[in-house]
This record gives structure tokens, sequence and C-alpha cells, in this order.
């Protein structure tokens, strides 16, 4: 299959064109096909939610497991109500609140919602993304959309067009090009069919945010570690995910004491004659001596660790480097859902010096 790379940037073109090739993008979801799509986090493997095939197709072209539920996108509140049983109160703040924005709820599904787009569950995931091109492109092609990321299976989520590309080239028609995404990282998911709101995967809308417009909010226990008698409840953050190819090792401690080690592994590696990288800071990166070093932000904005995380792993994979050692982040605010990713990508391999 041929893959149509379709920018949407406001370069040249007019916003009139641009609205016409989304047009066209929704055309190919009403009809049954897929298509990628920018959102906030980061890109979106977009089919028609309510047709059991189209969904079937998501989890062909990912390489999806089929029991991994998919995420409903909504691009406006009453269509929420079509698709699930009940809104409790406490979720509809939350919309007020958050969406459109980087806020997955989880609702028991109304029967018009297939077992195919959830995974066979009785419950949905709902978002409304806060972009323009996607909320159009959800209202072109027929008011929901069901969108894993738009990564092959295991990948690191994808943040531009080009990772898109890399995972799904001759696999789906269409990939909408809005360049690189603000967040970076895959939004928050509250799961309200529980009795207390639970939060089943971090983002950058974080625990302490929720609470103050909700009260009460659990933690899936599930996710504080690599545990086989407590898996997350969502059946997506059980996989080994969001990995590179090399070994992900995290490394945490003081400043001094995490640079020194780093080298110290780094060296080691490097004199066993493996391909190594290195991930440090603007503030840290010119203290490593060894393999290959990238900066993946500023300590100093803990977002743009976040957006450029899935990046520079994907970076690293097109460098076929072995083993990679990084430094390890605070975890207040949208650092506890780096913090998250990172533990994911190494398998839980965390040295703290
Ligand atoms: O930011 C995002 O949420 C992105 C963009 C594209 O919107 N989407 C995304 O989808 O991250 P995906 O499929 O990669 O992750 C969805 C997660 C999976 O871990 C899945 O298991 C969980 O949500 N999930 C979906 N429906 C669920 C349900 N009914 N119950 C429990 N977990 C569910
Ligand atoms: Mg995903």
């Amino acid at each position: 299959m041929e893959t149509a790379i379709v920018s949407i940037t406001d370069d040249r073109q007019g916003k009139e064109a641009i609205r016409e090739k989304i047009h066209a993008a929704g055309q190919i979801i009403r009809q049954g096909g897929l298509v990628a799509f920018p959102t906030e986090t980061v890109y979106g493997l977009g089919a028609d939610a309510l047709n059991p095939l189209a969904s079937g197709r998501i989890y062909e072209a990912k390489g999806r497991p089929s029991d991994n539920p998919l995420i409903i996108h909504i691009s406006n509140m009453e269509d929420l109500e079509k698709i699930v049983r009940k809104v409790p109160e406490q979720a509809r703040k939350l919309a007020e609140k958050f969406w459109p924005g980087p806020l997955t709820m989880i609702f028991e599904k109304s029967g018009i919602v297939p077992l195919e787009t959830t995974g066979g569950l009785q419950t949905v995931a709902v978002r409304m993304p806060n972009h323009p091109a996607a909320l159009l492109l959800i209202r072109s092609g027929g008011g929901y959309v069901a969108a894993p990321s738009a990564n092959a299976s295991g990948k690191p989520s994808p943040t531009r067009a080009e990772h898109v590309a890399e995972d799904m080239k001759g696999k789906i028609p269409m990939i909408l090009d809005g360049g690189p995404v603000g967040i970076g990282i895959e939004s928050t998911i509250v799961d309200f069919s529980e009795e207390i709101p639970m939060i089943l995967r971090p983002g950058c809308i974080t625990a302490k945010m929720i609470q103050e417009v909700i009260g009460e909010v659990r933690m899936d226990p599930g996710l504080a570690a690599e545990n086989p008698e407590a898996p997350p409840k969502a059946p997506g953050m059980k996989y080994r995910h969001y990995a590179p190819k090399a070994d992900l090792i995290l490394v945490a401690g003081s400043k001094e004491k995490v640079q020194e080690k780093i080298n110290e592994l780094a060296e080691k590696a490097a004199k066993e004659g493996k391909s190594v990288g290195v991930i440090g800071t603007e503030e840290t990166k010119d203290g490593y001596q060894y393999g290959t070093v990238k900066s993946i932000g500023t300590r100093k904005d803990a977002a743009s660790i976040a957006r450029h995380l899935y990046g520079i792993l994907r970076e690293f994979d097109q460098l076929d480097v072995e083993i990679i050692y990084s430094e390890s982040f605070s975890e207040s605010g949208i650092g506890q859902a780096i913090k998250n990713r990172m533990l994911k990508a190494a398998g839980h391999q965390m040295i703290e010096v």
C-alpha cells in the first residue's frame, strides 16, 4: 500500500487547503480506513471506532495484541453520552476542567461501541484531544475515532510524522503531518468504572491537579513496580513498552555521583566493544566522556524532557546503539509520568548511587 504523507502545517498553503486535506482524511476513516494524525500528546492511528472491521485494521497495522483496548476520540461533550452508559458527576467536572486536553477517562460502554474496539471489555476509554487538526479530523471522520499511539506495538510512541512513517509506511493509506507534538507523552488515564476514580496511566495532568477538582483519586497499585501479582489495570501498561532496541539502564542519585557512575559504566561497555549511548541534559551533557551523548532537555523545564524522550530513544535505535545509560529525573509534576515511561522502557533496570 502506498502511504501518502500529507502536510497540514501552515507554511505556504492556506487554511482552506488544510481543511480540505483533513476532510479527505476524514473520508478515509468513514470508509473504514486508517489515518495517522497529530494530537497534543503523541501521534494517533485513527479508525472509525464504531466499525469493528476498521478497529481490527488498527490491531493488524500495529501488531497489537487484540486484548489491548483502544481510546475513542471525540470532538464535543454531546457525543460522549452516546458511547457510555452514564457520565459520573466527577467525570463531568474533570471534562469541564481538562477537555479538550491530555486526559482519557474510562466509563461503562453503551451498546453501540463494538467489543473489537474495547478489546472485549464492557468499559470504554474516551478522550477529547486539544489539537485543532485532530478535532476537525474526528468531526470529518464521523465523530468517533479510535486511536492508539501510531507506533508499531512495543516501540516508543511517535512524536513526529517521521516516526509514524518509520513504523507504518506501506501499512496505512495516509499520515497527516502536523509537525512535532507539544507534550510528547501519552494522556493521563482515569478509570471511573471503580468506586473511587483510579489513575491507570500517569501523564501531564497529575494526580494533584485531578484531586483539586474531584477530591479523592487513587493510583493503580499495579503501576508501582514490575509485579506479576498486581498487574496494571490498563492492559497496555503491562507490556514492555515504549522500548528502544537497546538495553536501557537508569542511574539515579546526586548529579556528581550519577555522572561518575555513567562514565564508569559507559567506559566499561565501550572497552568491551559495545556501542554505547548516554542520555544527559543541557546541564550535564559536557561531563560525559564515552559513547554517543544526547541531551534530552533541560532540568529547568521538565516538559522539555517529556517532549524529547521518545524521539531520543528512536534516534539511538537508528544508530544501532546496544546499551543506553540515562540519568533519571525529578518525580514532581509531569516527572511522575516521565519516570513511569522511562522505567518501562528500561524494563525497570535502575541503579541507585
Ligand atoms: O495520549 C494518548 O492517549 C494517545 C493519543 C493518540 O490520544 N493514545 C494512546 O493510546 O496512548 P494507546 O492505545 O497507545 O494507549 C491506551 C491505553 C492502553 O494502555 C490501554 O490498555 C488503555 O489505554 N485502555 C484503553 N481502554 C481501556 C479500558 N477500557 N480499560 C482499561 N484500560 C484501557
Ligand atoms: Mg501506545
